[in-house]
């Protein structure tokens, strides 16, 4: 156990429960890209995690590649209003693509992010995501592939940060009153 304890509220979700949803999705995945080129996108920087066990986990050759993008706007996380920090090293264009994120809050991330990868030329483009709040959508996102609706509360781990803090704990978990200052 990492040394993160006290910080933590509760486990929301367990390396285990993490484990056998990816095995779920990737069989899913497996069977409806049967007999094509897949390429999954992992955006930067929550998704490393999702994307190493997912890919791991999917019996289906998938090339992989990156985005990372940034919100900016004064004040509010997600302004939607993204600016891509490092962009994909694959011209995507035919091709068919699966972006893989860790987790779906506002939604409007993912809704500019698919937008532009859209204008690219795909001949598909698909979501995956580990987690996605249903509570906080601002925006309708067509998700193929989740792995679980979650309650609105901030959580970190498994690649999701609080002030790039806690990415690397193996499970999904909720963060303790005292870690917000509040
Ligand atoms: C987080 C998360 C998603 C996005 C979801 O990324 O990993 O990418 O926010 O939020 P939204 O649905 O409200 O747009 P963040 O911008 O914190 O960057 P990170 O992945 O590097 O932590
Ligand atoms: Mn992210
Ligand atoms: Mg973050």
């Amino acid at each position: 156990e990492k040394d993160m304890g006290s910080d933590l509220k509760s486990v929301l979700i367990t390396k285990q429960e993490i484990d056998d949803k990816l095995a779920e999705l990737a069989a899913r995945i497996d069977a409806d890209y049967a007999g094509r080129d897949l390429l999954i996108v992992g955006v930067l920087k929550g998704a490393v995690m999702v994307m190493a066990d997912l890919a791991r986990a999917l019996s289906h050759p998938v090339k992989m590649d990156w985005m990372a993008v940034s919100s900016y706007g004064s004040g509010t996380k997600s302004s939607g209003v993204v600016r891509i920090l490092k962009d994909l090293d694959t011209d995507i264009a035919g091709k068919d693509v699966l972006v893989v994120e860790d987790i779906i809050d506002s939604g409007l991330t993912l809704s500019w992010l698919l937008t532009n990868l859209g204008s690219r030329g795909p001949a598909s483009i698909a979501v995956c995501t580990l987690l996605r709040k249903p509570e906080a959508a601002k925006v309708a996102i067509d998700v193929k592939y989740v792995g679980f609706d979650i309650p609105n509360e901030f959580v970190v781990g498994y690649g999701l940060d609080y002030a790039e803090k806690y990415r690397n704990l193996p499970f999904v978990g909720t963060l303790a009153p005292h870690v917000y200052g509040g």
